[in-house]
């Protein structure tokens, strides 16, 4: 929040101050988030978008009426403070400021969240219109924000172009199990589940493209890793192949990684995450290697089956950095993927595995670019030719090889943010059983 966008009389915000570490008369604005008396003293945490801030207003020095208005205020009301910040190591960041004047501009009635009245997580979620204030749950949030920032910085920097593709199809990406439903005037739409196809109908024009955009998947199991909605960040590239596409990817996530790191070490800390960046290259193994690693522990699956969800695991938590798990059977993945040149049973594609048990967080490869070769899967897969006839016809008008990716945006959140649920890395997080708030 910087100063130049002034709004309300504020001269200053939190985090302004606490750069500023020094000495000066300033008007805040913000919301009581703490409030505590200790004999003529009123102390009161403040908060607003960029940190917290302890104020006092002492009987002695401030007029009756200010002292009176700091002594009714309530926890989560509105607030403007002026006064002088002194550097104090006894308060919170060494910083504080000494109230003159206070102004409650929207007063908060009694706060519904107290420890008594939390008597699950999922009560949390039910009021997650309020549970949103909360330090925790801001700085999961804050910090998705610097995960789609420097995502955007990277791309742009590298000549990517963002696009947006509609939500609203007609052709599936990634197969109908998870497919939402929608009627269209009449005629069945779905919601999408990836912008991968219209992203490669947009690199013959654009050359590469990436989008950040809500994703749906009917997931009807419930787990700590799946969204119904979530939101992808994705990249479409010209002329790239599968290993191009990894390098990216490699270079997206330490820039992500580095980027939350050296600028939300407060949000790290506040949800107690010691985070540190991986160094690349980060580890790449097939789908043959990890299976056997798997196998060795106990968990057995026929090959060309895809990974379980406790193999994933088991590779999550035997790499100290995110590990590729590359060259997947064909029939684990969707219908566009090419395969190898020696090998028409492996695509060449791979899934990003976050380490400590996250999992994956992108699937990437190299797809089919040559017309007839698509057709055929097509009608493998007995997929509805009419609405993937314009994917198809791509194939005929100069497509080049290329490739892409995608990466969930919550999903890398969970990891980076040390987050038990996915769901924390949602505002309004939608899941099986969950459409409100
Ligand atoms: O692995 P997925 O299904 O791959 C695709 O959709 C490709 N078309 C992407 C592409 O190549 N452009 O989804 C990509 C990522 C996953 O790795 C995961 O991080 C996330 O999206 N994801 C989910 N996140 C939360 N909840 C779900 N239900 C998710 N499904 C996928
Ligand atoms: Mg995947």
């Amino acid at each position: 929040l910087s100063t130049r966008f002034k709004v309300g009389g504020r001269t200053h915000t939190i985090s302004e101050l606490f750069s500023e570490n020094r000495e000066l008369d300033t008007t805040i604005l913000g919301w009581v988030q703490n409030k505590s008396r200790v004999g003529g003293v009123i102390f009161l945490t403040i908060r607003d978008g960029s940190g917290y801030i302890q104020t006092t207003f002492k009987k002695d020095q401030v007029s009756a009426e200010v002292f009176e208005k700091a002594k009714e205020v309530t926890v989560e009301s509105a607030v403007k403070v002026s006064g002088r910040t002194k550097i104090d190591k006894r308060a919170p960041g060494g910083l504080e400021i000494v109230g003159k004047e206070f102004e409650i501009i929207a007063k908060a009635e009694p706060w519904p969240i107290v420890k008594s009245a939390v008597k699950s997580p999922s009560f949390l979620y039910d009021i997650r219109h309020l549970s949103i204030r909360g330090k925790r749950a801001s700085s999961a949030i804050k910090i998705r924000s610097k995960v789609i920032e420097a995502a955007a910085d990277y791309f742009f920097k590298n000549g990517f172009y963002l696009i947006s593709a509609p939500t609203i199809v007609q052709s599936a990406c990634e197969g109908g199990a998870t497919l939402f439903e929608v009627n269209y005037f009449g005629k069945k739409a779905f919601l999408t589940q990836s912008a991968q196809l219209y992203e490669e109908a947009a690199i013959a024009a654009l050359e590469r493209v990436w989008t950040v955009e809500p994703c749906f998947r009917a997931e009807k199991s419930k787990t700590s890793k799946h969204l119904t909605e979530f939101w992808m960040i994705e990249a479409e590239v010209a002329f790239a192949t599968h290993e191009d596409i990894m390098r990216l990817e490699e270079e997206l996530v330490v820039e992500i990684t580095n980027r939350v790191a050296n600028e939300c070490s407060q949000e790290l800390n506040i949800l107690g995450r010691k985070f540190k960046p991986p160094e690349p290259p980060f580890y790449r193994i097939t789908y043959d290697e990890a299976r056997e690693l798997i196998m060795k522990k106990g968990i057995f699956f026929e090959w060309g089956e895809d990974i379980p969800t406790e193999g994933e695991k088991i590779i999550s938590n035997e790499f100290d950095k995110p590990v590729f798990i590359k060259e997947f059977p064909l029939s684990a993945r969707s219908f566009y993927h090419m395969t190898k040149p020696d090998n028409d049973k492996v695509t060449l594609s791979s899934d990003l595995i976050a380490p400590e048990g996250y999992g994956e967080i992108t699937t990437g490869g190299q797809r089919l670019s040559d017309y007839s070769e698509l057709e055929k899967r097509v009608m493998q897969q007995e997929l509805p030719r009419e609405s993937f006839e314009w994917y198809l016809e791509l194939r005929k008008y100069g497509m080049p090889p290329h490739s892409g990716f995608g990466l969930g945006v919550e999903r890398t959140v969970r990891w980076i943010a040390g987050l038990k649920h996915i769901r924390a890395a949602s505002l309004f997080p939608r899941t099986l059983t969950r459409l409100n708030p």
